[in-house]
Formats: C-alpha cells, sequence, structure tokens
C-alpha cells in the first residue's frame, strides 16, 4: 500500500514559495541577493491595527471562535461590501478563512465534483489549478497572452465553457500580470456568463486596492447584478493592509454555499487566528488613510521598473493597471547563451542562470501557465529595484 496519496500526486509545491526559499538560502550563504520573487508588501502592518491586536490579546480574546468569523468582524466585511463595491450581503452570507488562500480553497472543496471543469484564465496565481486538483476537479486554463494585455476575451471565455464547467476564476488586477479588466471589459465578460447559468463565479478581488493612474476597479457581481446569486466575491486584508502573515481572508456569496465552506473549515482549521481577527476588524473599521499613499508609492515603483525592463535587450514589459506585479516577455532572449554557456531555452532556465549569475530573483513564467515570461514583484524599495532592474539589463546585455 502507498503511504503517500493520490491526490498528493496531483500537485506540486508552490513555486513562488520555492522561489523565496531559494533566494532566502543564498543570502544566508552571504550571496548578494536580491529577492523580487515574495508576493507582499515590504512594509509593515500599521500601526493602529497591531494596537487592536494587542488590545485583543490583553482583553483575553484568545479563545475559540465562531468557526468563520466573529460577528463584528462579519459585519464590518458587509459594511465594507456595501460602500466599496454596492454589493449588499448579510452576515450569514460571509465566511472568514485563514488567508484569503483557505477561502478559495474551501469554496473549491465543497463544491468541485470528480470531473468538474474550473477555468481559469492564464497567466494564473500558481496556486489555482493545485487547489482545483487537491478538490478533485479539472483545471481548464486559457492562455491570455501579452497581445490581449493578459486579459480574457468572451470569444474564450464562450468556447471554453462545457456542460461540466463548475466555476470561472476572475483575478482582476491579477497575479502575476497586473493586468485589471475595464467595467467594459467585465459587462462583456458577464455577458458571456448570462448565457450560462450552469457557470459560477468566483471572483478573487485580493488587489482590488491597489490600482494605478485613473483605473477603477470592479467585480463581477456589482457590474451584472444578474450574477449575483452564483458569484462567489472574495478578498482579504493580506495585501491591502500589509497583513500576509496575520493570514485573514474573506469571502461573500449565497448562504448554502457560506454554510457549506463552513463545514470544510469546521472539520479542518476551525477558526481563523481570533486576534487576526480583531486586527482585520481595526484594519476594515479603521482609518484608511494610508491606502492612498501606499497605492502612490506602487505606481511610482511600478513606472520605475516598467521603464527599466524595457530597456533590457529581447525583454518587452507592458505596463499594468494594479497589484504589484510586472509580468515581462522574454522571447528575444530564448535560444540565447549566457557568458557562463549556458543556453536559454525557456523561460525556468532565464530565471535560474538570472539568480546564480546576478542575484536577482525572479519567478519563472511557466509556474503562471504563460511562457517565455517571468515575473517581478515590486513590492521592495526603489533603490532594490534600481539595482535589480540594472542587473537584468546586464545580464540580457551579456546574452549571445
Ligand atoms: C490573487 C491572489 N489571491 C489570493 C491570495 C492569497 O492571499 P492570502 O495571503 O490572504 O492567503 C494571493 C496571495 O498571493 C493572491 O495573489
Amino acid at each position: 500500500m502507498a503511504f503517500l496519496s493520490d491526490t498528493l500526486a496531483r500537485v506540486k509545491p508552490s513555486p513562488t514559495i520555492a522561489v523565496t526559499t531559494k533566494a532566502q538560502i543564498l543570502k544566508a550563504e552571504g550571496r548578494d541577493v536580491i529577492g523580487l520573487g515574495a508576493g507582499e508588501p515590504d512594509f509593515d502592518t500599521p500601526q493602529n491595527i497591531k494596537d487592536a491586536a494587542k488590545r485583543a490579546i490583553d482583553g483575553g480574546k484568545t479563545k475559540y471562535t465562531a468557526v468563520d468569523g466573529i460577528p463584528e468582524l462579519k459585519a464590518a466585511i458587509c459594511a465594507k461590501f456595501k460602500a466599496e463595491n454596492n454589493l449588499t450581503y448579510t452576515p450569514a452570507q460571509v465566511t472568514v478563512g485563514t488567508g484569503g488562500k483557505q477561502t478559495l480553497y474551501n469554496a473549491l472543496m465543497a463544491t468541485c465534483n470528480p470531473g468538474d471543469e474550473v477555468i481559469i484564465p492564464a497567466p494564473y496565481w500558481v496556486s489555482y489549478p493545485d487547489m482545483v486538483l487537491l478538490a478533485g476537479g479539472v483545471p481548464v486554463p486559457v492562455v491570455c497572452g501579452i497581445e490581449a494585455s493578459f486579459k480574457l476575451t468572451p470569444a474564450q471565455l464562450e468556447a471554453a465553457i462545457t456542460p461540466k464547467t463548475k466555476w470561472f476564476i476572475f483575478n482582476s488586477p491579477s497575479n502575476p500580470t497586473g493586468a485589471g479588466y475595464t467595467r467594459a471589459e467585465l459587462r462583456a465578460l458577464c455577458d458571456v456568463l448570462l448565457r450560462h447559468p450552469h457557470v459560477w463565479i468566483m471572483s478573487d478581488d485580493m488587489y482590488e486596492h491597489l490600482v494605478f493612474d485613473d483605473f477603477v476597479f470592479t467585480s463581477p457581481a456589482e457590474v451584472e447584478p444578474a450574477l449575483y446569486d452564483r458569484t462567489l466575491t472574495c478578498n482579504g486584508v493580506s495585501k491591502s493592509y500589509a497583513m500576509t502573515g496575520w493570514r485573514i481572508g474573506y469571502a461573500a456569496g449565497p448562504a448554502h454555499l457560506i454554510k457549506a465552506m463552513g463545514t470544510i473549515q469546521s472539520q479542518s482549521t476551525s477558526n481563523p487566528c481570533s486576534i487576526a481577527q480583531y486586527a482585520a476588524l481595526e484594519a476594515l473599521t479603521g482609518p484608511q488613510d494610508f491606502l492612498a499613499p501606499n497605492r502612490a508609492l506602487f505606481q511610482g515603483r511600478r513606472d520605475l521598473v516598467v521603464g527599466m525592463l524595457n530597456q533590457a535587450k529581447g525583454v518587452t514589459c507592458p505596463k499594468p493597471e494594479g497589484a504589484f506585479y510586472v509580468y515581462p516577455d522574454i522571447s528575444g532572449c530564448i535560444g540565447k547563451v549566457t557568458p557562463k554557456g549556458i543556453t536559454i531555452t525557456n523561460d525556468e532556465v532565464f530565471a535560474t542562470a538570472l539568480l546564480e549569475d546576478t542575484g536577482v530573483a525572479v519567478v519563472f513564467g511557466a509556474a503562471f501557465g504563460v511562457s517565455p515570461n517571468f515575473r517581478v514583484s515590486y513590492a521592495t524599495s526603489n533603490a532594490a529595484l534600481t539595482e535589480a532592474c540594472s542587473r537584468i539589463i546586464g545580464f540580457c546585455a551579456s546574452l549571445q
């Protein structure tokens, strides 16, 4: 009898976490490494949020809570959806989990039967396909290339839908490309979905607050209220409030789905950390004045990185609408040879050679389902970004 499960054999560990770990090991060995792999803000959680957590500890909020969230936090989430997204949810339609990742996972575990298909526009966040596989479903990636600004077209969505489609996962602004769908682009996708009432929509709005220039964030259930009854609107405090380590995410949708997700959570992790829930409550209800300066900071970094990477030979870097990632195309580097004699056959070889030769850690595009590219997380200082991009420019210039 095999010790490890067949389920485990279907999935692989997160490649983004692997890159971060490799960069940390090289750093510990004394190498001059600049990590552009980690998908988290480089600054600390705001003080008012940390203070709320300390108050929760001192106030004895250290016991089990309701499985899918304390009532105060659920009420705050309902208020957030109403104020920011014009979406009306009751607390029974809201679930809180250990990070956005757990809420997405719960939803897939609660709904996927063997053979159920889940449409995932590629490039995608690395965890979507593997979570679908863990849940017994079939990921259906649809490649959205650089020529389409990495966005799914209505025709592509229409062609991907079959009688077995259970979910369409929508992520705007996107990890790994930063691409954000305008209201008109989302409207056109909603029109397709209206024609297929058996398809549910999982909208991952994790980067809602990180949008640049005059881009306006929208979410499917808001754009098309007729989709409300089959949409799970997912969000969390990790990225907007620099709270990745606190592990609080949330989702809202039809009460029967939320209840089913709670059942999965009750038999796996139970409630998310009580203290982190009080911190998240402060994040959502306290002062929001750091959001705008953060947005401006990230926009400046985006402009810096896009400007510099487009100077690298063989690299084309589109300018995204949001998040803190860029996803440059490296077609012009494929087939070339590094000074150490390594032929760049694909983006994984490129990223490995870049790390070994220059100490710059990026994640190769194949991990996100579209190649040849790499992902840069620009959630780091301007000085580190300038140095990293200079090294990338030098590395690309050295290719023969
Ligand atoms: C698109 C997207 N969704 C969800 C998550 C998960 O966030 P959390 O850290 O809250 O689990 C991430 C984190 O990288 C992400 O990029």
